[in-house]
């Protein structure tokens, strides 16, 4: 949501903005822009609504240039996407420039008072007030430099902020600020960076700083500098990140979703191998019996994999566990205290829902574990403990690898805490079906044809009911915000038994239902489910390891799943079989299967699977 990347150094800024911008599409946009120092001693900008392509071809038919720029994706919140509303935004005498990514609160008093002081504005946005006002202070307070101006103007916003902000009195110069929202800086051998994530720099360094809240960064080409917001000057420590560039490109997949999906295997394994090295001391810390009570808060993806872990901490924990959408749990005064232990899930630790639920459930005494992905997140810095996914950096929106990845740590979180509290006396058994995880996913990998030819006969649906039962219920929830996220099409997810209750009146001829079968003790109960529904015109598509047609294995892709040569006589009912697994750790495989179907099925009606129309990565706002 909103991408933000500066550039100060020896060589030209736009190809390198450019580049930066490309790489934070995964964000979430709906229009771009640049605006750079040039020779005239003023700002040059090209601000352009749409995807990047369209700011290009401006930047091709009148280029610019110069050693200082910012650039920016704008995911509109505030006014619509209009070239006009996009960033960079300058001050009306063209001597300030900021990109902003946030949302400001007191936009429209700010407004007012400049407005009264004669100063016109020309866009919707929140965002230009901090330039307007950024400028006037400039004026009114001559003695001050582009620090001192950022730090009047940061006192005064209300809401959320990550700013870079650059001043035609100082040509070198580039200051960012933070709060709620994120930045890290990077300092490469030709210049420094201010960006909304690594894989921005990455082509450049991987030697970041991650700025704290309200701190502020001071860059110059060879030297960065941070400050309080009373101007103290801070020591911040340089970082090295472990992700390559590679991993922040495609490799010759067509889209990052695929590749992301393919890398899951290695992810897995990495991310086991973790809980016996960087997460082992945090895991070996907890003592779970401290806690009467677990909950679980996230938004999106997030949330199912913390859907997945309720029925997986209740079976071997014994322990009652909540769920709660992050965006509910902060607003709803929860019961929460020292005796609770809440978990937060997030892959980029910086989605604006989960920050304020971690701050709420701190702030109410409860303890907090995070389980994230992006080392220097909000969420991982401020969570009492954090455990870290070793998915590296995803750059699709739709997520699919960290999802595995925050699957397979809770596992290994839950058998820990269940051996503990006595519950289980097969940790070891549990530990070795969570080791032969790696291995199914690849074997399922292996055999993608089959879910690509079943995907392209579905491309017409216009819904598709997802269903399960216990575990597998929690995992359809994931199937389904998969499907819609990235291919658009209507669909829901339902606990099996809960179909009579509503459901079932929208199923008619070759609706579409995919059923989740990995639940042994529930196989004959999801069975009834695909009877009742086939009966009324229904065709099924049946993924678990307790059906037969195991492709995966028995190499038979084609009269296992084709549509019409299901395994029904009256080809009704298609087949997909995994390998077998622990059912409460059969999620990680339903999920590639399920991931794999939608994104061929988008694939399929040809749609911008990476960049999935109105959705953003990382949402930042509220
Ligand atoms: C967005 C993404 C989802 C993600 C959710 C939560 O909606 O598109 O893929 O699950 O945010 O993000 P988080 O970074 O907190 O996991």
């Amino acid at each position: 949501m909103c991408g933000i990347i500066g550039y100060v150094g020896e060589e030209n800024a736009v190809p390198i903005i450019i580049d930066g911008l490309k790489k934070l599409e995964y964000r979430g946009y709906d229009s771009a822009g640049i605006a750079v120092f040039g020779e005239g001693g003023f700002f040059d900008v090209v601000k352009q609504k749409g995807r990047l392509p369209a700011l290009e071809a401006r930047l091709a038919d009148a280029p610019i240039e110069g050693n200082m720029a910012i650039g920016h994706t704008r995911w509109a919140t505030h006014g619509e996407p209009s070239d006009i509303n996009s960033h960079p935004h300058v001050g009306s005498e063209n001597k300030i420039a900021v990109v902003h990514n946030g949302i400001i609160e007191n936009y429209k008093e700010i407004k007012e008072r400049l407005e009264q002081r004669g100063i016109s504005f020309v866009s919707q946005t929140d965002s230009e007030v901090i330039a307007q006002l950024a400028e006037y202070y400039l004026q009114k307070y001559s003695g001050d430099d582009l620090t001192d101006t950022v730090i009047r103007v940061a006192s005064v916003l209300e809401g959320s902020f990550a700013l870079a902000v650059m001043s035609a009195s100082e040509p070198d110069t580039l200051v960012a600020i933070r709060k709620d929202n994120p930045l890290i800086i990077g300092a490469s051998g030709h210049g420094m960076f201010i960006a909304s994530d690594v894989p921005a720099v990455l082509r450049h360094t991987n030697r970041v700083y991650y700025l704290g809240e309200k701190e502020i960064a001071v860059l110059k080409k060879d030297s960065v500098q941070f400050f309080g917001m009373d101007k103290a000057p801070l020591k911040k420590k340089l970082e090295t990140v472990s992700w390559s560039l590679d991993s922040a490109e495609k490799g010759g997949y067509e889209h990052f979703m695929l590749k992301e999906i393919m890398e899951q295997p290695a992810i897995l394994r990495e991310t086991i191998r973790s809980a016996s090295g960087s997460n082992k001391d945090i895991l070996d810390s907890l003592d779970i019996a401290r806690f009467d009570k677990i909950v679980i808060t996230a938004c999106g993806s997030a949330y199912n994999a913390g859907v997945v872990a309720r029925y997986v901490f209740e079976r071997l924990c014994r322990i009652s566990v909540e769920v709660e959408l992050a965006s509910e749990f902060r607003y709803k005064d929860a019961i929460v205290d020292e005796k609770t232990l809440v978990i937060l899930i997030s892959q980029s630790g910086e989605t604006a829902d989960t920050i304020a639920a971690m701050r709420e459930a701190k702030s109410k005494g409860a303890f907090t574990l995070a389980i994230v992905n992006v080392v220097g997140s909000t969420v991982s810095k401020e969570a009492d403990v954090c455990l870290f996914t070793a998915a590296g950096p995803e750059i699709a929106v739709a997520t699919t690898k960290a999802f595995s990845a925050q699957l397979v740590v809770i596992y290994m979180l839950t058998v820990r805490f269940a051996a503990q509290l006595g519950q289980i006396s097969e940790e070891a058994e549990l530990f070795a079906e969570i080791a032969s995880l790696p291995d199914k996913a690849a074997e399922i990998l292996a055999h993608t044809d089959a879910i690509a030819k079943y995907a392209s006969v579905c491309v017409g649906c216009k819904s598709i009911f997802f269903i399960g039962r216990n575990i597998d219920y929690a995992i359809a929830l994931e199937g389904s915000l998969k499907l819609k996220e990235i291919s658009y099409i209507h669909s829901e997810a339902y606990a099996g038994g809960e179909l009579k209750h509503g459901t079932i009146s929208l199923i008619e001829d070759n609706t579409l239902v995919v059923a989740l079968a990995s639940c042994e003790r529930l196989y004959g109960k999801i069975m009834s489910n695909v009877e009742q529904v086939v009966s009324r015109g229904a065709k099924v598509l049946l993924i678990g390891s307790c059906v037969g047609g195991d492709f995966a294995r028995d190499g038979e892709p084609d009269d296992a799943t084709a549509p019409d040569k299901g395994v029904t006589p009256d080809g009704k009912i298609a087949v997909i079989g995994l390998p077998k697994i622990h059912e409460l750790f059969s999620p990680s495989l339903s999920a590639i299967v399920l991931q794999l179907f939608s994104y061929y099925v988008a694939a399929n009606r040809g749609l911008d699977i990476d960049k999935p129309r109105n959705l953003a990565k990382s949402v930042t706002v509220e």
